[in-house]
């Protein structure tokens, strides 16, 4: 219809009065549909000539922008040879507005904020870009849009996410120092006081079991201090996985193999189910070792009178699926909830490291892990890692899989 009636413009000459009337509709009812969009837009646009005078805005710019007092109403100011800077009521937009005129650039942006009536504050984003018709500039369209939700959202996940996880680590760390910081004090006390009674008395060194028993103390828990912060660090620290294409069952059966006399020990029988051949998978092979290490030991630790340890091999869906489980004591859903985070340990001499390690590396790995536990009964975990696209070709040719 645009096009129709520019035709009809070029002609206007030769037409009815008829003609004329209707192209008049069509131009009409052209503007009345553009007013319509410009109106329903929920970002803010201010039109202005080449000198900065207004031709236009919408509602969402009224609202949005702070515009002088003494203008009765903006529609009053189109077509006046204002130009816009002198309107608007804040000092920085209104600069800013200005600079685009002294200085043209192709698209310049500018966050402000600003305080409404009510004092609440909001972001607005006043974006100018050069206004084009026939390859000429012919003026400037001013863009506004108030970012105040958006960004609040962000911050706030942010701020919540980083609240979060420090205060996990803090808790964690804290929680771990309290008992040797607690035990250093208690024996540097101890100290102090049998000095006091030795000064007090003949003026003799405190008895030997008073002073070096109690700074042996002292040192050891200075010693598990450290290691705690060791082994935080180890804990946080980002690992950097060399992934290469590896077959899983050679890294499985080897580890079997090493830790053979560990579960005969422990009065673990094996139970090994794995894929006749399984598709390489992008792994680090020290760190996917550690994480078949880790599991298998806690199995062990679970099984206090012996039991079975089940390592089985499986393809779901484009994803390799290993599990491990055991027939040990399990656990109840509170502590299953807590077991990958740093330092939850049930164990005297555990660090409680061992999982959240698992984790990490399995994340890195591209992998997912998953925990079901039947108190007890026994404990599954089952990783899934992705299988690589060019390897899944090989498993459809190869049909089923058996294990
Ligand atoms: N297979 C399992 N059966 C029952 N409980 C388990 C099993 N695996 C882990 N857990 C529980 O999860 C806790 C955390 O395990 P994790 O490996 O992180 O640390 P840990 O084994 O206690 O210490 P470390 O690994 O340093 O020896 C364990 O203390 C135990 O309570
Ligand atoms: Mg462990």
């Amino acid at each position: 219809m645009r096009r129709y009636a520019k035709r009809l413009a070029q002609k206007v000459a030769k037409l009815s009065n008829e003609q004329v009337e209707s192209l008049l509709d069509m131009v009409l009812e052209e503007n009345e549909t553009l007013d319509a969009v410009m109106e329903s837009l929920s970002t803010g646009l201010l039109i202005c000539d080449k000198s900065g005078n207004l031709l236009l805005t919408n509602k969402t710019a009224e609202r949005l922008l702070p515009f002088n007092a003494t203008r009765v109403s903006i529609a009053e100011q189109r077509g006046q040879t204002t130009p816009v800077w002198n309107i608007i009521a804040d000092s920085d937009i209104s600069a800013f507005l200005r600079s685009v005129y002294d200085k043209p650039r192709n698209q310049t942006s500018e966050e402000f904020t600003l305080e409404t009536a009510g004092g609440s504050v909001r972001i607005i984003v006043v974006t100018a870009l050069p206004l084009v018709q026939k390859k000429r500039v012919v003026g400037t369209l001013i863009q506004i849009e108030d970012v105040t939700d958006a960004r609040n959202q962000q911050t706030l996940l942010r701020r919540m996410e980083s609240l979060a996880s420090l205060t996990n680590l803090a808790a964690s760390v804290a929680h771990e120092i309290k008992n040797p910081l607690g035990a250093i004090s208690i024996h540097i006390q101890l100290i102090q006081k049998a000095l006091k009674k030795a000064r007090a008395g003949d003026g003799m060194l405190p008895d030997r079991k008073f002073v070096e028993n109690y700074l042996d103390v002292v040192n050891e828990e200075i010693d598990r201090l450290n290691k705690i912060i060791v082994d935080f660090l180890f804990a946080v620290r980002p690992i950097q996985a060399k992934l290469e294409p590896v077959n899983p069952n050679e890294i499985i059966n080897s580890l079997m193999e090493f830790m053979k006399p560990e579960f005969d020990k422990a009065k673990v029988e094996l139970k090994l189910e794995l894929l006749d051949k399984p598709p390489n998978l992008m792994l680090d092979v020290a760190l996917f070792k550690q994480v078949i290490i880790n599991l298998a030991q806690n199995a062990v630790a679970a099984m206090k009178n012996g039991g079975i340890l089940g390592i089985n091999t499986q393809i779901k869906n484009d994803h390799f699926i290993l599990s491990v489980a055991d027939t040990g004591e399990g656990m109840d859903e509170q502590t299953c909830s807590r077991i990958f985070e740093p330092y939850f340990t049930t164990k005297a001499n555990g660090t409680g490291l061992g999982l959240t390690m698992v984790y990490k590396i399995i994340k890195e790995s591209a992998g997912e892990i998953d925990v079901r536990s039947f108190p007890g009964e026994g404990t599954i975990f089952t990783i899934s890692l992705p299988v690589p696209q060019k390897e899944r070709r090989s498993i459809e040719y190869d049909g089923e899989l058996k294990n």
